[in-house]
């Protein structure tokens, strides 16, 4: 069935490796349904990673998370949540770079932190960071910030 993720290009990958991987998502077949650049709030970025909070790395992720601009992109395709994952490859470039070496992670990400993209890992999680994307913090066009 036809689906819907959340795509993000993180602050790392968005100096050097944007156009890179928006012209990689296309060629897979996902079609870009909303594009939007934010710099992220560490509110905003707490609430984003609410899952994580707790873990040794919660802090350093909160701040690399809001140090700089993101690409926040609605992907649809069939099975475009596991596809996504897929595409990116495992959290940790290292292990990427051994099991999946054309993945985005591989290619890109400078290690297990500053990983380059992220992309939730099931159909609920993917259907409420994008509300919260481009609903409740207001980046969607009828978006209470903008
Ligand atoms: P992501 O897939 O977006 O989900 C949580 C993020 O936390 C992850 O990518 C990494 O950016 C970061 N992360 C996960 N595990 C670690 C770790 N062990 N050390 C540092 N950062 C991590």
């Amino acid at each position: 069935p036809q689906e819907q993720t959340l795509a993000v290009i993180k602050p790392d990958a968005m100096e050097k490796h944007k156009d890179d991987i928006i012209e990689s998502v296309k060629n897979q077949g996902f079609l870009i349904t909303q594009m939007k650049e934010t710099v992220l709030s560490r509110e905003m970025a707490e609430e984003f990673y609410k899952e994580h909070k707790g873990k040794p790395f919660f802090e350093q992720l909160v701040d690399y998370m809001c140090r700089g601009p993101c690409m926040m992109m609605i992907l649809s395709k069939e099975n475009a949540v596991e596809e996504w994952r897929n595409m990116m490859g495992p959290t940790n470039p290292k292990e990427a770079k051994e099991s999946s070496p054309g993945s985005l992670r591989a290619r890109f990400a400078k290690d297990i932190l500053e990983n380059s993209v992220h992309g939730p890992s099931n159909l609920q999680h993917a259907l409420e960071k994008i509300k919260f994307v481009f609903d409740d913090i207001g980046l969607g066009p009828n978006g209470s910030l903008q």
